[in-house]
């Protein structure tokens, strides 16, 4: 099977490493274009715009930052809905809102082309492993024809129905996580604030019915404050905003995960964005008594 694949990151690079391992025939492309480098030196090919990615290949698959660069490597020139037409179809795994997704999604329509969202859940190591959920919409015919690369990606595949409920449930799913990060990171200050070890704290966590693999990976260097970005802080906080948002139009209060925002908002501020997630834990330090 030939696949395109847009947005070598953290995430996309390691995804389109996996399909090359599995004997897919991979065209990439970057904004910066030296991050192809290692995906050439494994086998892939390399189109010098989203446009020309699109042109090669049946299918393309895309991971990128945020809605604007969603939108951008749509719709700006030399972007996909240039070359996109019957017979092609568009896959977006990258982590933005419904209305962004529906919006690419009518436009690739409006050209004949056929549209997927499947955003992810799973980090840098699940997708190095071929580990990760996805959380797919919109047509089910091109989720069946995905499958062999969903299958190399991914430990499970989930199809939800129409455009945008893809999107809702990855938020859902992180803005559950942006809030434990924040309860975890507090949790860890107070137990050193209050004298007690928190190497403790991470084991008697892990035996009971809170343990889960986020605090058992995390916790460790958390502790030694070490940040090696899996998850960019950034991202995290946008996923934050996106889901207050969905929130907002379901006239939803959420207490929780608007205070969990604020303090990813305050991590940035601190120049933590590029960070891991886990930084958070510098922002809630960082308030002093
Ligand atoms: N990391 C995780 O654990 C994780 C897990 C699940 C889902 N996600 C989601 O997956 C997506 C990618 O995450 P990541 O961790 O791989 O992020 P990343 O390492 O920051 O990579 C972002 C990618 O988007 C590209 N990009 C950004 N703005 C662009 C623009 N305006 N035009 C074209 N390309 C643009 C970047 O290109 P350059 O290289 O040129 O900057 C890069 O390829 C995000 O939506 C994130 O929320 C991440």
């Amino acid at each position: 099977m030939e696949v395109g694949f847009l947005g070598l990151g953290i995430m996309g690079k390691a995804m389109a490493m996996n399909l090359l391992k599995h004997g897919f025939k991979v065209t990439v492309w970057n904004r910066t274009l030296s991050k192809c480098d290692e995906l050439v030196e494994h086998g892939a090919s390399v189109g010098e715009t989203p446009a020309a990615v699109v042109k090669r290949n049946k299918y393309t698959i895309a991971m990128l930052s945020d809605p604007s660069a969603a939108l951008s490597v749509a719709f700006d020139k030399d972007g996909v809905l240039e070359e996109i037409c019957a017979g092609k179809g568009y896959i977006d795994m990258s982590t933005v809102d419904a209305e962004t997704s529906i919006k690419i999604n009518e436009a690739i329509q409006s050209k004949g082309g056929h549209f997927l969202e499947a955003p992810v859940s799973g980090s840098k190591k699940p997708a190095e492993d071929g580990q990760l959920i996805i959380l797919a919409a919109g047509e089910k015919a091109l989720f069946e024809q995905a499958v062999p690369a969903f299958d190399v990606m991914g430990k499970k595949s989930f199809f939800l129905g129409p455009v945008g409920n893809g999107a809702k449930m990855k938020l859902v799913v992180n803005m559950i996580m942006g809030c434990m990060m924040n309860a975890f990171s507090e949790g860890l200050e107070l137990a050193s604030r209050s004298g007690l070890d928190p190497h403790t704290l991470l084991d008697v966590l892990d035996l009971g019915a809170i343990a889960n693999p986020m605090f058992k990976l995390k916790g460790p260097t958390m502790i030694k404050n070490s940040y090696a970005p899996a998850f960019p802080l950034k991202h995290q906080q946008k996923d934050m905003r996106l889901a207050l948002a969905l929130g907002d139009e379901n006239a939803l209060s959420m207490p929780i995960a608007a205070a969990s925002n604020e303090v990813f908002k305050r991590a940035r501020s601190l120049g933590l964005g590029d960070s891991d997630f886990s930084a958070v834990f510098e922002a809630v330090k960082s308030v002093k008594h």
